[in-house]
């Protein structure tokens, strides 16, 4: 019985920490591919047994990461789709770097994300639809980079049927205007786009 139990309970540890892993992988996997020349990333060590000692990584008590604070911090590189390997990532904050290619479409997975600041990059290509399953989605700030395409009906229904408060898509390549509809609970979202199509 006693032995039992206590293989179960190595079972379920060995069950937590793969899930810890997994994340710190995830983020070890995006650290491989940029290119970080003020070493921000240098306490991202992939064999601790999860990532939330490292700077610039919040956890919740579940040793779970909430947060990745890296506005401002000189890197280039991609964001890459492990990026959606993160179930209860609330705050993506990587503004005002040098981060350029797509943005990948697994970042739909992030079913928990308050905040996806990309802003003031060099991202290029289209937003992706999938980005409309952000339900919990307040903050989505993709302005000065180099999107091209038209804002996903989809992403502005987050508008009505999400949380989203403010959407700025200023300054990219994006075609299309967004009218301001008058509807209720419209008022308090802004969208910021530029004029030109
Ligand atoms: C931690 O996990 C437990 C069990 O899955 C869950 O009930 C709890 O809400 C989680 N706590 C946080 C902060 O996510
Ligand atoms: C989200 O995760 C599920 C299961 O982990 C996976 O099958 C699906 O392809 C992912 N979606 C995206 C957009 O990555
Ligand atoms: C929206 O984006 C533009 C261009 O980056 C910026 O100048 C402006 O301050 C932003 N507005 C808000 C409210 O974030
Ligand atoms: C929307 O309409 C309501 C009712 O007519 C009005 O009080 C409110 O000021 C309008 N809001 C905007 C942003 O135009």
């Amino acid at each position: 019985m006693r032995s039992k139990a206590l293989v179960f309970l190595l079972f379920a540890l060995a069950i937590v920490n793969v899930k810890c892993n997994q994340e710190g992988d995830a983020l070890n996997a995006w650290k491989t591919k940029l290119v970080d020349p003020n070493n921000v990333l240098q306490s991202w060590d992939p064999t601790l047994v999860n990532p939330c000692t490292w700077f610039h990584v919040t956890c919740n008590s579940n040793n779970s990461i909430t947060r990745v604070d890296l506005g401002d911090a000189g890197l280039s590189g991609p964001l890459v789709p492990q990026l959606g390997l993160l179930p209860n990532l609330q705050y993506l904050e990587v503004f005002s770097n040098k981060l350029s290619g797509s943005i990948p479409s697994q970042l739909a997975n992030l079913t928990a994300l308050i905040s996806l600041d990309l802003y003031q990059n060099q991202l290029s290509g289209s937003i992706p639809p999938a980005l409309g399953n952000l339900r919990s989605l307040r903050y989505l700030r993709l302005n000065s980079n180099q999107l091209s395409g038209v804002i996903p009906l989809q992403v502005i229904q987050l508008i009505y049927w999400g949380n989203l408060r403010i959407m700025n898509v200023s300054d990219n390549q994006l075609a299309g205007t967004v009218h301001h509809h008058n509807k209720t609970g419209f008022a308090v979202t802004k969208i910021i786009q530029d004029a030109k199509a």
